[in-house]
């Protein structure tokens, strides 16, 4: 290997944002190239599967899940639902959705972020996987690497950055952008997403 690609494999940094920084974190917690993360708006897919009020619900949530991966085996297509209009985005966030949900339709049902391959949910037997991931339970593991985590004062999702902050080990920071809602970190480059201070801690952090 030249002395090129070995200098590049030590500064290899994660980022991720919303479902997607939780896999980054649970990553890092076990991959050590990874040496330094990102974590914006965070959202833990894992735990989220989990969060029903008592046991009886999980058990029929795998019953549930378990039985639809037979009828995905047969018709050879996994179940998605679909969330968002299929055809063209709409104007209309419908009535009686729950306030994050209301946001996700802000962005992925109407012309902000609709777009024709992104209007389904997940596979509905992905939740089956999600029950036992906890993806975040190894995070004090990243330590003595550094993790940034980025909110906003009008993220719907800022108890979830806080509550995985808490946990996270040191060194660990956190940002919190004014006027960032949780879908202003997909899209909005104006002045909401602190580019330059994730340059600053990959430049540091992955010398
Ligand atoms: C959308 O899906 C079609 C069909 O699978 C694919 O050809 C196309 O590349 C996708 N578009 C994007 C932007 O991913």
């Amino acid at each position: 290997m030249n002395s090129k690609n070995k200098n590049a494999r030590e500064k290899i940094g994660a980022i991720g944002i919303c479902g997607g920084a939780a896999f980054a974190l649970s990553a890092t917690s076990m991959d050590t190239r990874i040496k330094a993360v990102v974590s914006v708006a965070i959202i833990d897919m894992s735990q989220l599967a989990r969060q029903v009020p008592d046991k009886d619900l999980i058990q029929n949530m795998k019953k549930k899940l378990s039985l639809q991966r037979w009828v995905d085996a047969e018709k050879g297509t996994p179940e998605c639902k679909v969330n968002y209009p299929e055809d063209k985005p709409t104007d209309e966030i419908p009535d009686g959705l729950q306030p994050l949900w209301q946001e996700f339709f802000a962005f992925y049902g109407l012309e902000r972020g609709w777009h024709k391959n992104a209007t389904h949910s997940l596979t509905t037997a992905s939740n089956l996987v999600f029950l036992n991931a906890e993806l975040i339970r190894y995070i004090d593991e990243i330590s003595p690497r550094p993790v940034l985590f980025i909110t906003g004062d009008k993220d719907l999702t800022m108890p979830i950055t806080n509550d995985i902050f808490e946990k996270a080990a040191e060194p660990k920071e956190k940002i919190v952008v004014e006027w960032a809602q949780h879908i202003d970190f997909y899209d909005n480059t104006n002045n909401i997403i602190p580019f330059d201070k994730i340059k600053e801690f990959f430049t540091k952090n992955l010398k």
